[in-house]
């Protein structure tokens, strides 16, 4: 059988999309469509990890699969869905449950970070996050995944849970006809640059949608002019732009600002800068805001038409489903055989 590259990733219906989920994830996913397998799911089983009203959380997750479509998925190429629409990522999750250990997941930084004073009162379903991550990408023998750097050790563990499950079943993953490993060691695709967007507001930090400050994130379904008032009240610093990266260095706000506009643009950093060193931030600030204005609004429209009318979304989704478990069942009926489950 020819050798598939597979992707796989997931956005989690938690809140609403923002630029940084358009430039960090969204975006990078398009132009894998051309060379890999691609699915891309919205992760609702992660989501309610922590409390989600089930309003909101269908609406989230109609919302992404909305900006997945508006921004160039094609649901012809990529497969598209909801992670609940395949049973099969929670029954391989409490598999990798018995596989991974207490150390490994007791290392995982985010559940330490998300957890924190409160760990004995948080969902178990948080602390066991990471193993149906491991499960989302196993479950297709996915090859590779785009993902923002939070969440690197999230896919370094994957790796540790197809090694041991290779490792430990290696004699039934043998006699099943199969030669070599059964999962892949995936790999995690590089992250570009701009990959980090920061808050408007306070550039050592991530834009976020749980930020108190409503002008410090910029939403994929503002409209032009909110989106202007945000970059026009966007922190910066009291000098002139550099005519270098360089001379970012040290200045947060202003690295941010011109990463934004590199991105958005499709431009390197130092072009952006040729442009508009040494200048103020007016007119920067401006150039910015027709730019973003220009990317996002039509984006914008197609996901408020799209999430108007659900029916078609629906039926993106519900075809998606069924293309994942035509691939997803048959390693799942492997996998039963290999751990020795009785059908
Ligand atoms: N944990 C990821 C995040 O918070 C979302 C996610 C769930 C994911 N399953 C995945 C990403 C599988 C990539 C692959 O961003």
């Amino acid at each position: 059988m020819a050798f598939t590259p597979r992707v796989f990733s997931g956005i989690k219906p938690s809140g609403d999309l923002h630029l940084g989920n358009y430039l960090g994830a969204i975006r990078r996913f398009v132009p894998l469509q051309e060379t890999h397998e691609t699915i891309y799911c919205m992760v609702d089983m992660h989501a309610i990890t922590v409390w989600q009203d089930h309003v909101d959380l269908k609406r989230w997750t109609y919302e992404i699969a909305a900006a997945y479509i508006a921004a160039g998925l094609d649901p012809k190429k990529s497969i598209i869905f909801n992670q609940s629409q395949v049973v099969e990522h929670a029954e391989l999750s409490w598999i990798f449950n018995c596989v991974a250990r207490m150390g490994w997941m007791e290392r995982m930084t985010q559940f330490k970070d998300k957890s924190g004073e409160n760990s004995e009162n948080v969902s178990l379903g948080l602390f066991a996050y990471p193993s149906l991550m491991a499960a989302d990408i196993l479950l297709y023998k996915s090859t590779a995944v785009p993902v923002g750097e939070d969440q690197c050790q999230h896919l370094e563990l994957t790796r540790d849970i197809a090694k041991k499950f290779n490792h430990d079943f290696k004699k039934q993953i043998k006699a099943n006809g199969h030669k070599g490993n059964f999962f892949p060691v995936t790999e995690t695709l590089a992250i570009g640059p701009a990959m980090r967007v920061k808050s408007l507001k306070d550039g050592s930090k991530k834009m976020s949608k749980s930020d108190a400050s409503d002008l410090s994130t910029i939403y994929m379904m503002d409209d032009a002019d909110l989106i202007a008032k945000k970059i026009k009240r966007a922190t910066t610093d009291a000098d002139a732009l550099p005519s270098e990266a360089a001379g970012l260095d040290g200045r947060a706000e202003a690295e941010n600002l011109v990463g934004i506009f590199a991105a958005l643009s499709n431009r390197s950093v130092n072009d952006v800068l040729g442009e508009f060193g040494s200048q103020g931030w007016g007119a920067f600030k401006s150039a910015l805001a027709d730019l973003a204005v220009s990317v996002l609004t039509p984006i914008a429209d197609e996901m408020k038409r799209l999430v108007a009318d659900r029916g078609e979304i629906d039926v993106i989704l519900r075809d998606g489903a069924a293309r994942a478990r035509a691939i997803a069942q048959p390693i799942m009926d492997d996998v039963r055989n290999i751990v020795g489950f009785v059908r």
